[in-house]
């Protein structure tokens, strides 16, 4: 198994969905680091189900913090956060135990772990270990914010639905609005398109695209720890995430060298491209522009619509009708996962590049 993410900066997840709790161990945090329960809360917070498209599992997410802090600052030892998982209810899943949920990692977890993994409300495959990654994601964002590095994301995406290109400003405010899209009329269609969904006992995905802003030239460590190639492994860690691109992403197969290409000029002193199609990384090494990446997400496995399956325990065909709780489209839930693994992975790059200091002062 594989829990443990990044070099110097580390984060190792632990906890089930319907287990004990779930939470995050951070090691490598420098000392220092002003902190406290309300900072991660607010983060944590942004990750809850918005009424209009909620799960009706009213969790309440209470962040606690075990380790790692004192007086309000990190101490420099390791980081203990979590949640505890209060409101569970795993009756459904004991009902369908041996009937793997299509989509989703049921099938492969039970092969993998010969039965025994905790397979209730989908166990270490859940959504709700993204809560923890957000508790990493806000400290790693204190951190990036010392040397001026921002990230936002935001959902540009959903059941074919595409939102018009918006400034940093506005992404900066998707908070505000439900779907975390910074363009109001395409989030109306949005909601439109998942409440058709969820009328039918279907659900939907959209995309969400990531930026790094202020990011300095020169994060990422050829040739097998590329900045894109680690950035899109801690947001393939994201459960329904199918698809990562950078800049232009897979269109620029369709393009000429003369299109792609981001021409060098100088601005203010500095060197810049005058295009982005690289997405703010050339060679796996930051070019000093913004990192754009968009993930996508696949519509949510647990549809209530009768689907067929096979009871791995008996090896016969089976019918399957999810009765638990689950969102017609996860994407605005995950804008903060992606937003918090992309600051976790450039806070370890940037501590390996010595960008961070061992002890904040
Ligand atoms: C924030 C979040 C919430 C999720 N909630 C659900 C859910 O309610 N029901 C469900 O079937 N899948 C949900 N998922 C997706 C599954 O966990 C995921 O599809 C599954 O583990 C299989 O992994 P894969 O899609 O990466 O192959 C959620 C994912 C995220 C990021």
């Amino acid at each position: 198994m594989e829990n443990s993410l990044g070099k110097v900066f580390t984060i190792t997840s632990f906890g089930e969905s319907h287990g004990r709790c779930t939470g995050i161990i951070i090691d490598g945090c420098p000392a220092g680091l002003p902190i406290n329960e309300e900072d991660i809360q607010r983060e944590v917070d942004k990750r809850k189900p918005t009424s209009l498209i909620a799960t009706t599992r009213a969790e309440e997410e209470k962040i606690e913090i075990l380790s790692g802090t004192f007086n309000g600052h990190t101490t420099g030892a390791p980081i203990g956060l979590l949640v505890w998982n209060k409101d569970v209810d795993s009756s459904e899943y004991e009902k369908t135990r041996f009937l793997p949920r299509p989509g989703h990692a049921d099938y492969t977890a039970f092969m993998k772990y010969g039965g025994f993994n905790d397979f209730r409300g989908g166990g270490r495959f859940s959504g709700r270990i993204t809560a923890a990654f957000v508790m990493a994601g806000a400290i790693a964002k204190k951190l990036l914010n010392l040397i001026s590095i921002e990230v936002l994301a935001h959902t540009i995406e959903i059941g074919g639905i595409r939102a018009q290109p918006r400034g940093f400003d506005e992404i900066r405010q998707v908070d505000q609005n439900p779907l975390k899209c910074a363009d109001p009329e395409a989030a109306k269609e949005m909601l439109k398109v998942i409440e058709q969904a969820k009328g039918e006992g279907d659900s939907i995905g959209g995309i969400i695209e990531g930026v790094a802003l202020n990011v300095p030239v020169g994060l990422g460590e050829p040739v097998f720890d590329t900045l894109d190639g680690d950035l899109a492994k801690a947001l393939f860690a994201i459960p329904a995430v199918k698809g990562v691109e950078f800049g232009l992403g897979f269109s620029v197969a369709r393009k000429r060298g003369s299109e792609n290409n981001d021409p060098f000029t100088i601005k203010n002193g500095k060197i810049v491209t005058v295009t982005n199609n690289a997405g703010g990384i050339l060679g796996g090494i930051s070019n000093g522009m913004p990192i754009v990446v968009r993930a996508a997400i696949k519509p949510t496995p647990s549809i209530a619509r009768k689907q067929e399956t096979v009871n791995i325990q008996t090896m016969e065909s089976a019918t399957l009708e999810i009765k638990g709780r689950h969102d017609a489209c996860i994407v605005p839930r995950a804008v903060p996962v992606v937003e918090s693994m992309m600051a976790v992975t450039l806070s370890d790059f940037a501590m390996r590049a010595g960008l961070i200091p061992e002890v904040i002062k």
